[in-house]
């Protein structure tokens, strides 16, 4: 929901800072209409968005604070609303926060991390990780719903850059859906480099690819359960990548 800065009157887009508990909730302004064209613009849930809930099911606590980055039509962010003690979306393309603030969801617009400087206790994203060349990218902002650049690995590199500085230092993890297409050893070594511990989550073959969520975690930080090796709510073994 976009806020009121209560002395000015001036419409700002919502920033998370230090302790969200303190400053929330604020005014609340009327919430946009959808204008035409923003479903045709927004990524419709598909087999990528229902491996990365079914992870976030098992993974989500009641005490978490999670955020869901470019949570495109809200499918996994609105599933998390009752199992978690705040939920915040984010997404950069404007049609998509026009639909994630009316289905009631706090949303702020934002390319990732920008202007967000809190850390979360469960960050969950599916990014957009088709390999892309320039000659294939589409119009207009459905086109951030899948193009990952020339390896598939854009967006999700610059993720897991400013990831650990949004990881809550203790039990702090993120759930990341990767493609066999954007090779996810690949992603695996570069959440390794910047000091991520890795798992294999949820993994599911497709005819023309395998879709994995991997689990990231800074070192140190997993509860007691997950470190024998068992997710919290199943005991579904984890695999390393
Ligand atoms: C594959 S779609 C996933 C949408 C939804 N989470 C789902 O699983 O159905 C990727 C989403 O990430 C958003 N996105 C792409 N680049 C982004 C960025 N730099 N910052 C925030 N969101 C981004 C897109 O607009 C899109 O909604």
């Amino acid at each position: 929901m976009a806020l009121e800065d209560r002395e000015t009157g001036v419409k700002k887009p919502r920033q998370i800072d230090g302790e969200m508990d303190e400053r929330w909730p604020l005014k609340p302004v009327a919430v946009p209409p959808p204008e035409d064209g923003d479903l045709d613009e927004v990524y419709e849930p598909a087999e990528d968005t229902c491996l990365l809930l079914r992870a976030a099911l098992e993974e989500v606590s009641a005490d978490d604070v999670v955020l869901e980055m470019g949570a495109g039509r809200g499918l996994i962010s609105k599933s998390m609303v009752p199992l978690a003690r705040r939920v915040i979306a984010t997404d950069i393309n404007p049609g998509a926060v026009r639909l994630l603030r009316r289905e009631g969801i706090d949303t702020i617009r934002a390319d990732l991390f920008s202007g967000i400087r809190s850390r979360f206790d469960l960050i969950l994203f599916n990014p957009p990780y088709l390999p892309t060349g320039e000659e294939e990218v589409l119009e207009g902002w459905l086109n951030r719903a899948f193009d990952g650049g020339d390896t598939g690995r854009d967006t999700i590199n610059r993720f897991l850059e400013a990831l650990g500085d949004h990881l809550r230092a203790r039990g702090g993890r993120a759930l990341l859906l990767v493609s066999s297409l954007s090779d996810p050893s690949e992603v695996a070594q570069k959440a390794r480099r910047v000091g991520l511990e890795v798992e294999v989550a949820a993994a599911e073959k497709y005819f023309f690819e395998e879709l994995l969520v991997l689990r990231l975690s800074l070192p140190g930080g997993p509860t007691p359960d997950l470190r024998e090796g068992r997710s919290r709510r199943e005991g579904t073994p984890r695999e390393a990548i």
